[in-house]
């Protein structure tokens, strides 16, 4: 018996490593064209630069071939070459593009170009860290019929502050979504579709979005996996189809909606728009939270969104609630700035921003938790209406008191 035990045990580990060995050498000596066919339901790009690429940079022309532009018989070129106004480089027997932007892309698909400049991921998001600094005196022009004072302004104050490799690296990591660049044209459309991926199921995720609207600040991600929106979103993802195309979305396809869906998406019948600020009424990102002067006409795009899922009387008390919410909040944020404008004029303060701590308490509880407590309320983050947004509010008011009575006590004593 144990003889027999033993005897197989080893022939059973003799097997198994010759298996292992010989799957290795097969391994090492496969070419490597071999192992970077794409998959079946992709389409194999050919000509000079997928060839060669597929041996220099695979993972490019992979992603290339699972891209609509692949089926459709785009070609590298066709994104590659270079445009009026554009620095080319010699590249292995072709003239390539130094560097892609939006333009490259707008050849094809201008009428999302013309709805993206209209938009804050525009001018309007580069200015608001580096001012209207690199921007044409016609395109401040138009950006500013579209967001008064949202480019013809100054460099952000706290990027100032910060220094140049933290706003660079930083700030405009995000904000260069709408970067002025040497061709004339401005911004990126890759932030959302990526370079090679071109997908619109990959603009319509989350995550997607999430890149840049994550954190304190602009907790959109967080409120949003939060909300049963997100819940379900999670839940079921599997089940939908992101790749749907835009032009004929329904609910079938998708019956949970993403960031996209709300701001951009033309689902059943509705217009797509590349322009995220048509479906907007108010400024929450605004310490004080004014109506926007499309106040109307973007709240009630936004709510025919809501109405192809939900009843009319549903999305009307949604929307009360939330705009007490920004009422509520809006009062808060005018006693806490009040209070600041007063420590000013009495002289306790510098004029200077961002020196003292107080400022920095400021700063916090408007930008941070004011925001938090609005955004929250009009996209079903209750926890951030709440211990991240008002239990906050209160908390930073009392430490401002408490702030501003020591200077004033201080004083009192010189
Ligand atoms: C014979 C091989 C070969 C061909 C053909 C080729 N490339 Fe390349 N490409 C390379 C290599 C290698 C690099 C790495 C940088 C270098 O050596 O130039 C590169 C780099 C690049 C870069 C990055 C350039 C940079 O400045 O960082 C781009 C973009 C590019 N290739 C696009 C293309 C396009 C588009 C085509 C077809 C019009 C093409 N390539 C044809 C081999 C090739
Ligand atoms: C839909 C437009 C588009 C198509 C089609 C396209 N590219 Fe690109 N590619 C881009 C953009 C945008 C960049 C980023 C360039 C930049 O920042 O200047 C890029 C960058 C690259 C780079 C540099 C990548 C890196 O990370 O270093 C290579 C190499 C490249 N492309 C090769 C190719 C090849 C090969 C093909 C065809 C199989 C191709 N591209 C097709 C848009 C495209
Ligand atoms: C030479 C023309 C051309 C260029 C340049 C071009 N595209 Fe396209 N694009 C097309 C065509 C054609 C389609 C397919 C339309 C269809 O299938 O209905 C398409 C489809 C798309 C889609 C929809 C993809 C999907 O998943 O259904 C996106 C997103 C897109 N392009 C983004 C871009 C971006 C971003 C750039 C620049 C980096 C770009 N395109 C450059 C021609 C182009
Ligand atoms: C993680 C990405 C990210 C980083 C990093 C970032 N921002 Fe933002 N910023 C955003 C997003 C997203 C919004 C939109 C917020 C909203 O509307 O709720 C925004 C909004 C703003 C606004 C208000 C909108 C306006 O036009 O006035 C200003 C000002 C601003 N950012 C400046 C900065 C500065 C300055 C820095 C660096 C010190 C910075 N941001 C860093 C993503 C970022
Ligand atoms: C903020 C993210 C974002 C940016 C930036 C962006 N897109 Fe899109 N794009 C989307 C989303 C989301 C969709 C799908 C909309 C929907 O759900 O119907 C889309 C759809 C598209 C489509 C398919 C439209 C159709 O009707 O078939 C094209 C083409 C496209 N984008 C091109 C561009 C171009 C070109 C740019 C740059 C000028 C750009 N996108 C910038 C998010 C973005
Ligand atoms: C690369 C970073 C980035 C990505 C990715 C991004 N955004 Fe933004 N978004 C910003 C910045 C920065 C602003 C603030 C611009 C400003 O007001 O100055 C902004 C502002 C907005 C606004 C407010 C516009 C207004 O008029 O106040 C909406 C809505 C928005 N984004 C939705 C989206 C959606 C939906 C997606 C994904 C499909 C997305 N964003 C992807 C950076 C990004
Ligand atoms: C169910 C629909 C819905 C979803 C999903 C949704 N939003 Fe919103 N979003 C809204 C509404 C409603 C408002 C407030 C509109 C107003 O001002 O009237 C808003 C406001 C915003 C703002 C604030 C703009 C400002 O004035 O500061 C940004 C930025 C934003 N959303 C981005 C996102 C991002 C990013 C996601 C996904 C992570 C997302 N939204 C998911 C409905 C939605
Ligand atoms: C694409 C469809 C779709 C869109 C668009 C949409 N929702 Fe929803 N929403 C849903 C689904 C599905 C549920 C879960 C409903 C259920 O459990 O029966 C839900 C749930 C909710 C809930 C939670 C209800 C509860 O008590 O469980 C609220 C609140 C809500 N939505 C508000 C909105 C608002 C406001 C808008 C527009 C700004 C909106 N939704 C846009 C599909 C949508």
């Amino acid at each position: 018996m144990e003889d027999i035990t033993f005897k197989s045990v080893f022939i059973a580990i003799f097997i198994g490593s010759s298996l292992i060995i010989a799957a290795l050498i097969f391994n090492a000596k496969r070419p490597a064209q071999e192992t970077e066919q794409p998959k079946a339901e992709f389409v194999r790009s050919t000509g000079k630069c997928a060839t060669c690429h597929r041996k220099e940079t695979s993972a490019v022309v992979h992603q290339f071939e699972r891209s609509r532009h692949a089926v459709q018989g785009i070609t590298c070129l066709d994104c590659h070459g270079a445009l009026e106004g554009q620095e080319k480089q010699a590249h292995r027997g072709f003239m390539i593009a130094k560097h892609l932007t939006s333009k490259n892309c707008s050849q094809c698909h201008a009428t999302e170009y013309d709805q993206f400049i209209r938009s804050r991921h525009a001018a309007p998001a580069w200015a608001a860290v580096l001012g209207k600094q690199g921007f044409t005196d016609e395109q401040i022009a138009f950006a500013e019929t579209y967001h008064k004072g949202a480019v013809d302004r100054a460099p952000n104050q706290l990027a100032s502050k910060e220094g140049q490799s933290a706003t660079d690296v930083g700030c405009l990591g995000c904000h260069d979504i709408g970067k002025p660049n040497a061709d004339g044209s401005i911004g990126t459309c890759t932030a959302c579709h990526a370079r090679h991926a071109t997908s619109i199921a990959l603009a319509r995720e989350p995550e997607t979005c999430g890149q840049c609207h994550m954190g304190p600040d602009h907790s959109q991600i967080e409120i949003y996996h939060e909300s049963k929106h997100g819940v379900l979103y999670n839940a079921q993802k599997h089940d939908l189809n992101l790749k749907a195309d835009p032009k004929k979305l329904t609910t079938a396809d998708m019956s949970i909606p993403t960031c996209a869906t709300c701001h951009m998406s033309g689902l059943e019948g509705l217009k797509v728009t590349h322009d995220t600020t048509e479906r907007l009424s108010y400024w929450l990102f605004a310490a004080v939270s004014d109506k926007r002067p499309t106040y109307q006409r973007g709240q009630d795009a936004m709510k025919e969104t809501c109405l192809k899922c939900h009843t009319q009387p549903h999305v009307d008390r949604y929307y009360q609630e939330a705009e007490g919410v920004v009422q509520a909040t809006n009062v808060k944020i005018a006693e806490a700035e009040k209070l600041m404008v007063s420590l000013r004029k009495e002289g306790l303060l510098t004029p200077a921003p961002f020196d003292e701590a107080i400022e920095f308490l400021f700063f916090d509880l408007w930008h941070y938790y004011g925001r938090t407590a609005k955004h929250g309320a009009f996209m079903g983050g209750t926890d951030f209406v709440q211990w991240h947004g008002n239990y906050e509010l209160l908390l930073k008011m009392t430490e401002m008191k408490e702030i501003a009575a020591q200077l004033r006590e201080n004083r009192a004593k010189k």
